[in-house]
């Protein structure tokens, strides 16, 4: 059942183009225009939303990161995100206007489940992502958007993770579709990338030989950090938190620019730190800044693993890893970067001797609050 492979972890990572192209199936049409019909939310509901609030847990907590670059670049509606355990204790302002996103793979963790009842009891609309055919969060919300990455059986979340960004983004385009925002244009050129992307995430699968042997060579390491700025930043904590709980390594993603308001003196002579960096076409300063980052940081003594988009050629000289990702438009990037994250963890966990589909301490759904 694990298909020829040795984990069902190694299955997953291997079936994402395939789980990001069902995903896209039928919601995008010839013309370019998209259809949700599972969201019984209508166009005028839409319309009227002034605030979106995206919870929920982990991994599904970063893809909801990433979908507020998304959001609010498209559609210019202000966007929320906020870990689900922590949401309903705050008294959020909530109320008709507010599109609630609750995103969850399983469809049963509690703590998105509580803030969902929360965020109706307010009188706020709630969209739910899910994975999981009529499970709980789906069943109590308005509207559900099916991930269809298929069953998950691995513990550390991965095919999920790039199927609710490809939801992220739909629901992302779809609101700028029925508001009828100034990125028209815009919107129309991303439909059509993502229709390509499962593509550019195959692609990157096919190349990731030298992550692996970079990996078993640092299996006797403490700490590994990450590094990433706009939608790279979301993406080096699901890094750090795939080698946390399948490598069980001290593990940390930061934001780059606060690097120097603390996280820097926390590098010494060899301690790897990956970093991811933004393209360089389209918004460069972005770029340049991670790249002085990446010469800050080696400069110090780090041993840098870089992800960079193929022919950036700007951070050659202070790699001393260079991981080559497909060209692809800023705000999907997450789709491509991730995946050499994925396989450097699940490399790390088997290096070191771990469960890598159960890692000690965890469950596949975490049904209490
Ligand atoms: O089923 P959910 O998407 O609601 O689960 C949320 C988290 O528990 C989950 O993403 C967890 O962080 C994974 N083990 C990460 O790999």
């Amino acid at each position: 059942e694990k298909g020829g492979y040795d984990y069902f972890m190694l299955k997953e990572i291997a079936e994402q183009p395939r789980a990001v192209a069902d995903t896209l199936l039928g919601r995008i049409d010839a013309a370019g225009s998209l259809s949700l019909d599972e969201v019984r939310i209508t166009a005028s509901e839409l319309r009227e939303m002034d605030k979106v609030v995206i919870v929920a847990c982990g991994t599904a907590f970063h893809a909801g990161l990433i979908a507020k670059y998304a959001i609010e670049h498209w559609t210019r509606i202000p966007c929320e995100v906020e870990l689900a355990s922590e949401f309903r204790y705050r008294d959020p302002i909530l109320d008709p206007r507010t599109l609630v996103v609750a995103i969850s793979q399983s469809g049963e963790t509690m703590d998105t489940l509580m803030a969902l009842r929360h965020a109706r009891e307010q009188g706020a609309k709630v969209l739910a992502i899910c994975n999981t055919n009529g499970s709980t969060i789906p069943r109590e919300s308005d509207a559900v958007l099916y991930t269809h990455a298929g069953p998950e059986v691995a513990v550390a979340s991965t095919k999920a993770f790039l199927t609710q960004l490809v939801a992220c983004y739909l629901v992302a385009l779809y609101l700028g579709q029925v508001r009828g925002t100034k990125w028209g244009d815009e919107i129309q050129a991303v439909v059509r990338d993502l229709s390509h992307i499962a593509g550019a995430v195959e692609e990157v699968l096919g190349t990731m030989e030298p992550v692996r042997d970079l990996a078993r060579t640092l299996a006797d390491k403490d700490t590994v950090l990450f590094l990433g700025r706009h939608v790279g930043y979301p993406v080096a904590l699901e890094g750090a938190l795939k080698l946390k709980e399948l490598a069980y390594m001290h593990a940390e993603g930061f934001a780059a620019g606060e690097l120097k308001h603390g996280p820097i003196a926390l590098i010494e002579e060899d301690l790897p730190v990956v970093v991811v960096v933004p393209s360089p076409r389209g918004r460069s300063v972005l770029h340049d800044k991670v790249v002085s980052n990446i010469q800050e940081i080696r400069a110090r003594g780090a041993r840098t693993i870089v992800i960079a988009e193929e022919g950036d050629e700007a951070v050659v000289p202070y790699a001393d890893h260079l991981v080559r990702i497909p060209v692809t438009p800023t705000l999907l990037q997450p789709l491509v970067a991730t995946v050499p994250l994925q396989v450097f963890a699940c490399e790390l966990a088997t290096a070191r001797g771990n469960e890598v589909d159960q890692p000690r301490n965890l469950a596949k759904s975490v049904t209490v609050e």
